[in-house]
């Protein structure tokens, strides 16, 4: 049966920590110029209703280095669910491709696509959820910090896609993750308590920046306006300027600790550059991992490991 990944928990604990072990040979491999190829004669269908720099590229040149050939797709061509229903785009695509990732906006557009295509879908962001950066995030974590639990998270900010898969991500492994942000601005409700009855990690949610940080080993940040909602950033900046990861926010860490944005970073907003150009900075590092933890996410869909 072809397998889907829209959401973290489509793997079980296992499966994404072989996954990001994967990753981790991948990315090496591909260093000695031995990536393996097992896309060969497969094309990848790229759909994109969003800006992309990292996903666009990082999938293209990985599909490319296992050996696939990736088309990159917009709503200029396709016009999904307007030009025919996303049922019947589906099966079109799945006529022609071995594997399709889509960005957009409804989660639920993503949901139908996989309900109806024969091969395997990947969400590349949707408003929602953005599975595939703390997959790679997760590598990033593992190579700073040596393991993927027993490890306090800082998530600091707009309560967005990027919070919702930090939450899935801790039904899976057992984090002390912290949410700190403004309460009109919190993660998704549901995904909230699902990750709290999983009971895996610690979960904490609080409006006090200094309680998510203190003695956090990682701390994780994103934009306050996320794609589709740039027009509220003036709303969001009133609300959420107390939490600017900033040097002051970041002494309250241990002092190994890492910082991560999955990027792009609205500097001066969010983050100051003083901290995503500082030594605890690994921002750049996760921009990297993109390429190799979503070979694996590949890999793992085709079952060729
Ligand atoms: N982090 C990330 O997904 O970046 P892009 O929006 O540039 O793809
Ligand atoms: N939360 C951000 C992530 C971008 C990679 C957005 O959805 O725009």
């Amino acid at each position: 049966m072809k397998r889907d990944f829209l959401a973290i928990p489509d793997f079980t604990r296992e499966e994404l920590i072989e996954t990001i072990y994967l990753a981790k040979e991948l990315k090496m491999l591909t260093k000695f110029g031995k990536c393996p190829k097992p896309l060969e004669g497969k094309s990848v269908g790229l759909i994109f209703h969003k800006a992309s720099l990292r996903t666009r590229i990082s999938f293209e040149v990985g599909v490319a280095q296992l050996g696939g050939n990736a088309i990159y797709i917009t709503d200029n061509e396709i016009k999904l669910g307007q030009r025919e229903t996303i049922h019947d785009a589906a099966i079109v695509l799945s006529r022609y491709l071995g594997m399709i990732m889509i960005r957009t906006f409804n989660h639920n557009d993503v949901v139908e696509l996989a309900k109806y295509a024969t091969v395997p879908v990947i969400n590349g962001l949707t408003d929602l959820l953005h599975p595939c950066q703390v997959v790679c995030d997760l590598l990033t974590v593992l190579e700073h910090k040596g393991r993927l639990e027993n490890l306090k998270i800082a998530y600091i900010g707009d309560g967005n896609n990027m919070t919702n898969s930090w939450l899935n991500a801790s039904k899976l492994l057992k984090l002390d993750l912290r949410i700190g942000t403004a309460s009109s601005c919190e993660p998704d409700k549901n995904i909230l308590k699902e990750a709290k009855k999983a009971g895996m990690s610690r979960i904490t949610l609080t409006n006090d920046p200094k309680e998510a940080v203190k003695d956090a080993d990682v701390i994780y940040t994103d934009v306050w306006a996320s794609m589709g909602q740039k027009d509220q950033i003036e709303k969001k900046e009133r609300l959420l300027k107390a939490f600017q990861l900033n040097a002051k926010l970041l002494k309250y860490a241990n002092e190994n600790a890492i910082v991560m944005h999955c990027l792009p970073a609205e500097r001066g907003r969010e983050i100051t550059d003083e901290v995503m150009d500082g030594k605890q900075s690994v921002v750049f590092d996760e921009a990297e991992n993109r390429l190799h933890g979503q070979k694996a996410i590949m890999m793992k869909l085709l079952n060729v490991i």
